[in-house]
């Protein structure tokens, strides 16, 4: 299956990417988590990505195309993928119809997670992370177990300022990609706003 997962900031991509990861055996390619690796590397390409990231700017569209074409004609990749925050423009997503035209495949489904706007800035700024699985916590909906109270950390990105800085790029900049997908028949719409496990059930019966 290949897969986009799209939605504001906070939406619940990456803690729903984790649980639907086990049902469908693809990779889940999350754009930010590769380019806060890459910040973490401190290679040229990650100093540049953490200037916009920092202020809750998007990183180029060349250099985050590029990033995804590499990932996706990975061998892993050839039964599907599951991208999570690509793409982000109108540009990322025509560059990716034409790779996958030009490699004779296509989307199955652009999964819509829709949260309104004034429950996204408890969301982010709430976020806690564990450093060494990845694993997604908040500190009021989802409290880290007791022995890593210590140890979660927060994402630089996850501050209040940023957070409207990220909420005004995706209106702006992402929500415009939903008509292009509309047009192609493969938006399914989940309502975002309920406790994730119940989102989870929400989007295996879109997905059905
Ligand atoms: P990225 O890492 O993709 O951030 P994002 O899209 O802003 O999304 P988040 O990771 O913040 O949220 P999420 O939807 O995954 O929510 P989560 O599950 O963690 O991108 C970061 C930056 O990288 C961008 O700002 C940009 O600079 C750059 N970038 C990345 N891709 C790019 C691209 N394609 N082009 C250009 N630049 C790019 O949940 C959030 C919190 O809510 C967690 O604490 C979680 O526990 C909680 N939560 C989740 N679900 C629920 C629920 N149902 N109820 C209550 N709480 C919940």
């Amino acid at each position: 299956m290949r897969m986009i997962l799209v939605g504001p900031p906070g939406a619940g991509k990456g803690t729903q990417a984790a649980k639907l990861i086990d049902t469908h055996k693809i990779p889940h390619i999350s754009t930010g988590d590769m380019l806060r690796a890459a910040v973490k590397e401190g290679t040229e390409m990650g100093k540049q990505a953490d200037i916009a990231m920092k202020a809750g700017n998007l990183v180029s569209d060349d250099v985050v195309i590029g990033m995804v074409i590499e990932r996706i004609a990975k061998e892993d990749c050839t039964e599907g993928f599951m991208l999570d925050g690509f793409p982000r423009t109108r540009p990322q997503a025509e560059a990716l119809d034409t790779e996958l035209t030009n490699a004779g495949v296509k989307l199955d489904v652009v999964l819509f997670i829709e949260v309104p706007d004034e429950l996204i800035v408890d969301r982010i700024t709430g976020r806690r992370s564990d450093p060494e699985t990845g694993a997604i916590y908040h500190l009021k909906f989802n409290p880290p177990p007791a022995e890593l109270a210590d140890k979660v950390v927060q994402r630089k990105d996850d501050t209040e300022e940023a957070c409207i800085a990220r909420l005004k790029k995706y209106h702006s900049e992402t929500a415009p990609i939903i008509p292009f997908y509309e047009e192609h028949g493969l938006i399914r719409r989940v309502d975002g706003n309920a406790a994730p496990d119940e989102v989870t059930a929400r989007i295996k019966s879109a997905l059905a």
